[in-house]
């Protein structure tokens, strides 16, 4: 304690030279992260609230954390007062229609020390698989003679006297040829990672190993869980971190192996062995972001094929911050790895950490260029590379001043060689944006000579695979290609409307589709060349979540499977406001018709409706002098899904489960009407609507009907459909005359009950309409005292308006799928080896 206490009293003057980080005691304090409005002075906030102003919440403009002297259970200070004026603006006390310090609270966030979901490590013990056991005897190959020997020379002429890079196979592999990651004609032309600095988020970093001390970066490490500059190991299974620095930059020297740029710096985060709040993660991800260029993440949430969460808007938000001014405003590169859990039937598309735009996605192949049992599939995937699998593992370092390891695995082990790469990229050239790093990616992978859903994606010339990405990373190819690389033009981007459906999704194979036409001067308005990434946010009801699947199919006939079938995912639930991604539209123009199809291909008596969706479209800038800085991610999607223009979506839905005329297959959404996206469905289903066959005429007659009656006209007082309870006319005017009557007292009543509650409502907006800080209202010059609170604005004009300054689609949760709802998976369900630590690390599954 007291040497802690000490180092970091030492570490001080270092870190008054940066971001002064503050140190949290949850224990002692309760903390709360505010949003406030530009230029909104935070002390007079804090002051009013009796909490005290921590100062800036990491790298986010206008955020803060506040302190309150003691913590005080299941109460929030900031909300309780926002209520209390709520309250008093509703009973009309004096003073209370004043403006308030409490209007400029944007967002307000008690800060807890358990999160929505463990962040579970991705190595290879993740999974309990009974297929494949997680760490299989190794293997013993027939050498190949040549190939050793020139491993050998190889390491002399490179000088690598590292004891065990001989079993280092990912970096070279002489026992299969060609399944490495092609690196050391890199490292001959002295390309090692000089000058690049890569951190590992994970469990710590013990800088203290003789491999890791010599490019140890300590301005750039921190530790989150036991609060100070040392983010060193300190729980026995605290090893993940620094076996995943070991494989980016351990150094070139007697001990162990070598990293992919053994001459780049490395920094560690501790953030996983407890709980942190949502304020310090999202500090984490932006930590020391102008020195540190490359976040290496191999965590996320549970890959059990039930989850499905995204990061909180902080987290998120800090992401988008990180890319737009991390690295000198080159945009830090986050790189995740994509989650272990295909044995589960998990996918990618259900984390939103890798299905973030702002994050590359890393999967896994086996030394034998095999597809291992646990690397996940999704659209989302942009890259593979070398992992445990076919009887072996990655070697690299572990803790202790020389321990190595040789059995580190899963998609954990994946994503630091990618980081590596990148930090060879970034000393080859320092200039690439984080979007010519993903350009990159794509264009210099190299196709997995594996059978897979392969599909040419005409746009860049490369084929694509929801099982491989755009296939295996090489390191030279991409370095090469990096060195002469015409760097990008800014991001744009297009979001299309909320296109409404609202129909009951037909079970079986056929699906329900959805189109959206997309014009060229849509995106001409939007400044929008070509696509990189594409999501689509999606509402959809369902008795059972994992039932459900969803394609989305592009102008150029490209189909994504954005969400696949999940047999464990047993959820009450369908997808709420959820963001899928999908890379592989990658270089399309995205000029014309979008479909998705919601599937829920499981017949049984679970059912649901797809409720509505809109199509985000991100890509190069036409004109990069018209960019404009990435939107702020939002805390919701939107709020308003009820106001859709009508005139511009262009969205039909097709009923397949009702055969066509047209005779053909009725899954195709081509022969469909074309339906208003104004959810009138009953008015539009014309054209295509088979008109009534024998079978449901006879369902007509049938139909209940009180009394039949023989002659149809003449002792009718109405038309056919009204009964005539077998009366004669004039009884039947009586009846219907008073029934007519109570139906106009009781719409009358109706309609004043209606226009009381109206009214009501309308005093309440008009005169206080303050409403609660967490549907945060971030549309820039529109201030919420100002007498109408949350001032919804109209989807009308949206699609020709992306751009506009405050536009309501300012949000992130389209990017970072925010809205998720599994609020919090058990955790320390784990067969981890820390067991006795896990009163220490609830939440943290070891793996
Ligand atoms: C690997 O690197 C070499 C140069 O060292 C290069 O010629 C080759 O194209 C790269 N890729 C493959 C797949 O061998
Ligand atoms: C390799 O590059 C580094 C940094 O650019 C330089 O300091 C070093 O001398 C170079 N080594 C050789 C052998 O050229």
């Amino acid at each position: 304690m007291k040497m802690r206490w000490l180092s970091s009293l030492l570490a001080l003057p270092a870190l008054l030279t940066t971001t002064c980080y503050a140190r949290r005691d949850y224990d002692a304090h309760d903390y709360y992260a505010v949003h406030l409005r530009p230029g909104v002075s935070p002390d007079a906030v804090s002051s009013h609230l009796g909490l005290d102003n921590e100062g800036p919440l990491g790298q986010l403009d206008d955020h803060y954390i506040f302190r309150a002297h003691e913590p005080v259970f299941e109460y929030d200070h900031i909300t309780t007062a926002i209520s209390d004026l709520k309250r008093r603006r509703r009973k009309r006390e004096a003073g209370a229609e004043l403006p308030h310090v409490l209007d400029d609270v944007l967002l307000a966030q008690k800060q807890e020390l358990h999160k929505r979901f463990p962040l579970v490590k991705r190595g290879p013990l993740a999974i309990p698989s009974p297929r494949a056991p997680a760490l299989a005897p190794r293997q013993s190959y027939p050498p190949i003679e040549e190939a050793v020997q020139e491993g050998i020379d190889l390491a002399k002429k490179l000088d690598i006297q590292d004891p065990i890079f001989q079993e280092q196979w990912h970096l070279f592999n002489h026992l299969q040829p060609g399944h490495d990651i092609n690196v050391t004609g890199l490292w001959a032309q002295n390309i090692t990672g000089h000058g690049s600095t890569v951190c590992i988020v994970d469990d710590g970093l013990d800088f203290d190993s003789n491999d890791i001390k010599p490019n140890y970066f300590a301005a750039g490490s921190w530790d989150y869980n036991d609060v100070g500059p040392d983010p060193k190991p300190r729980l026995i299974d605290d090893r993940h971190g620094t076996r995943c620095a070991g494989e980016v930059s351990a150094a070139r020297n007697d001990v162990c192996g070598v990293g992919v740029a053994y001459d780049s710096r490395i920094a560690g985060v501790r953030i996983l062995s407890k709980l942190i709040s949502n304020a310090d993660e999202a500090e984490a991800m932006n930590y020391a972001f102008q020195e540190t260029d490359i976040y290496s993440c191999s965590w996320g949430p549970p890959d059990n094929g039930e989850a499905m969460e995204a990061p909180d808007i902080l987290i998120a938000r800090a992401m988008v911050k990180g890319v737009e001014k991390g690295r000198g405003g080159r945009g830090s590169i986050y790189v995740f790895a994509i989650g272990n859990g295909a044995a589960a039937d998990d996918n990618c598309n259900f984390d939103g950490y890798t299905n973030s735009i702002y994050s590359v996605s890393v999967g896994g192949i086996d030394r034998k260029g095999l597809h291992p049992y646990y690397s996940e599939k999704c659209s989302a995937q942009l890259v593979v590379t070398y992992s445990s699998g076919s009887g072996d593992a990655i070697h690299t370092t572990d803790v202790g001043q020389d321990k190595c390891y040789s059995n580190h695995g899963g998609t954990s082990a994946a994503g630091p060689l990618v980081a590596g790469i990148y930090a060879l990229a970034l000393q080859a050239n320092p200039k690439l944006t984080w979007r010519d790093i993903q350009y990159l990616t794509v264009l210099s992978a190299v196709k997995v000579d594996q059978p897979s859903d392969w599909t040419m994606n005409k746009a860049v010339g490369k084929e694509f695979s929801h099982q491989f990405g755009y296939g295996k990373a090489d390191a030279y190819a991409l370095v090469d290609m990096a060195k002469h690389w015409k760097l990008v033009k800014p991001q744009a981007w297009y979001f299309g409307p909320w296109l409404h459906v609202r129909h009951a999704i037909p079970q079986g194979e056929k699906g329900l589709a959805s189109h959206f036409e997309v014009t060229k001067q849509m995106l001409k308005d939007a400044n929008l060349e070509r696509l990189e990434h594409v999501t689509v946010t999606m509402n959809v009801e369902h008795t059972r979540r994992g039932d459900l699947s969803v394609e989305l199919k592009s102008p150029s006939g490209m189909v994504s499977h954005i969400a696949t079938h999940r047999r464990n995912d047993e959820k009450r639930a369908g997808y709420v406001d959820w963001t899928f991604m999908s890379v592989a539209h990658w270089g399309e123009s995205g000029v014309g018709k979008w479909t998705v199809v919601v599937k829920d291909t499981n017949v049984n008596e679970h059912k649901g409706v797809f409720t509505d969706w809109r199509i985000k479209l991100y890509g190069e800038a036409r004109d990069a002098s018209k960019a404009s800085p990435l939107p702020l991610p939002k805390a919701h999607d939107d709020d308003d899904h009820d106001v859709v223009h009508t005139e511009t979506a262009s969205a039909h839905t097709t009923s397949v489960a009702v055969p066509t005329e047209t005779g053909k297959p009725p899954g195709n959404p081509d022969d469909h009407q074309h339906r208003p996206v104004n959810g009138k469905i009953s008015t539009t289903k014309t054209t295509a609507q088979p008109t009534p066959t024998p079978t449901t005429s006879q369902d007509d007659v049938a139909s209940p009907s009180p009394s039949p009656t023989e002659t149809e006209s003449s002792s009718n007082f109405l038309p056919r459909p009204f009964p005539t309870f077998g009366a004669s006319k004039r009884t039947q005017i009586w009846i219907y005359g008073a029934l007519a009557l109570i139906l106009a007292f009781l719409a009358a009543l109706g309609g004043w009950w209606y226009w009381m509650r109206r009214k009501k409502r309308w005093m309440e907006r008009d005169d206080y309409g303050f409403e609660m800080v967490d549907r945060e209202d971030e549309d820039e010059g529109v201030p919420l005292a100002n007498g109408f609170g949350k001032q919804r604005k109209r989807r009308a004009g949206e699609l020709y308006d992306a751009f506009a300054e405050g536009s309501e689609d300012e949000d992130g949760n389209g990017v970072f799928g925010v809205g998720s709802d599994d609020e919090g998976s058990e955790s320390g369900d784990g067969d981890e080896g820390g067991e006795m630590y896990r009163d220490e690390k609830p939440g943290r599954e070891r793996i």
